[in-house]
């Protein structure tokens, strides 16, 4: 068995491990280590404690996916609750549906028994409020318009210290059942109601336990414009190795035209237990943890560096 996540899901990353070694599924391995991520006050990108919109409020998204039968559970834009992660494991579970958003997300989420509660941290909002001194948003002349003020706060997505930030964990049991999870409270100042890939099946997390699982961090709106995590689990699936199908998935990016190209990051796991991650940061790392390790690795990714072939 062995659980693969972003760096950031190190503080969840070895109670995922017990769950399976106890007898839980990968989802339950998945939504117990996640859970921690989105609990951990400290990281600004995930659950409590996580970076407000632009309103100041913060939205979270979620998906999980189960790789034996290609179920998944989403939402998106969801305020008020801690664990995204589990109220889209009870839309896969009990809904004829695949993705809520917003306030039904929220409504279902009272529905289920999931108790609300106040997402923004002190620490949280001051790095909110200092982000718009940061990028000189107060400074652009009074006839410039909203929307380009707006440009100011989204060119700061360029530096994932301060806009990004997301979770993901892939899990693999020892009788090839796997499942994906993603979890963020997306990207800092967002216009509120952006969804980025992490609750986008195929986009942010994808899982099939034939092949294998990829999911994102980074700009979601470039994963969600390539399908990045589909195309990883694709690859897979045509034949290629597993650090070929990420190379060939970050690859595939480069042919976005996007003014804020940059800011993309996968971690995937093949069927065999495989894991592997890939980053257009040279200095970005990953986790790992099987099930006879007592301490989770944590490892430097493959650094794809990408050109876009089209400005
Ligand atoms: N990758 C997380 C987001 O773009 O929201």
């Amino acid at each position: 068995m062995i659980v693969v996540a972003s760096a950031n899901g190190r503080v969840g990353i070895k109670a995922a491990i017990e769950v399976m070694k106890k007898g839980g599924s990968p989802i339950d391995a998945v939504e117990a280590g996640i859970r921690l991520v989105e609990s951990n006050l400290e990281d600004h990108s995930v659950g409590k404690g996580g970076l407000p919109n632009l309103a100041g409020e913060v939205e979270l998204d979620a998906s999980i996916m189960d790789g034996d039968t290609l179920a998944a559970g989403a939402v998106g834009a969801v305020h008020g609750f801690e664990h995204p992660i589990s109220i889209a494991r009870r839309v896969m579970e009990e809904l004829p549906h695949v993705f809520l958003v917003g306030p039904g997300a929220e409504r279902f989420a009272k529905e289920m028994g999931f108790e609300p509660t106040d997402l923004l941290t002190p620490e949280a909002k001051e790095i909110w409020a200092r982000g718009f001194v940061d990028s000189d948003f107060y400074s652009a002349p009074e006839r410039v318009r909203y929307l380009e003020r707006m440009r100011k706060l989204a060119a700061m997505a360029k530096d994932p210290e301060k806009a990004h930030g997301t979770v993901n964990f892939i899990a693999l049991d020892d009788h090839g059942h796997m499942a994906c999870g993603v979890s963020t409270s997306g990207w800092a100042w967002k216009y509120p109601g952006r969804l980025g890939d992490s609750p986008v099946i195929g986009a942010g997390n994808y899982c099939d336990s034939r092949y294998g699982g990829a999911a994102c961090t980074g700009r979601g709106e470039m994963a969600i414009r390539a399908a990045t995590a589909h195309s990883v689990v694709m690859y897979l699936k045509a034949g290629l190795g597993i650090q070929e199908a990420g190379i060939r998935a970050m690859n595939d990016l480069e042919d976005l035209v996007d003014e804020y190209f940059g800011g993309m990051n996968i971690v995937a796991l093949d069927r065999h237990g495989e894991p592997a991650a890939f980053s257009d940061n040279p200095n970005a790392t990953f986790v790992y943890m099987t099930g006879d390790m007592d301490e989770p690795v944590e490892k430097p990714r493959t650094y794809v560096e990408l050109k876009p072939t089209r400005r």
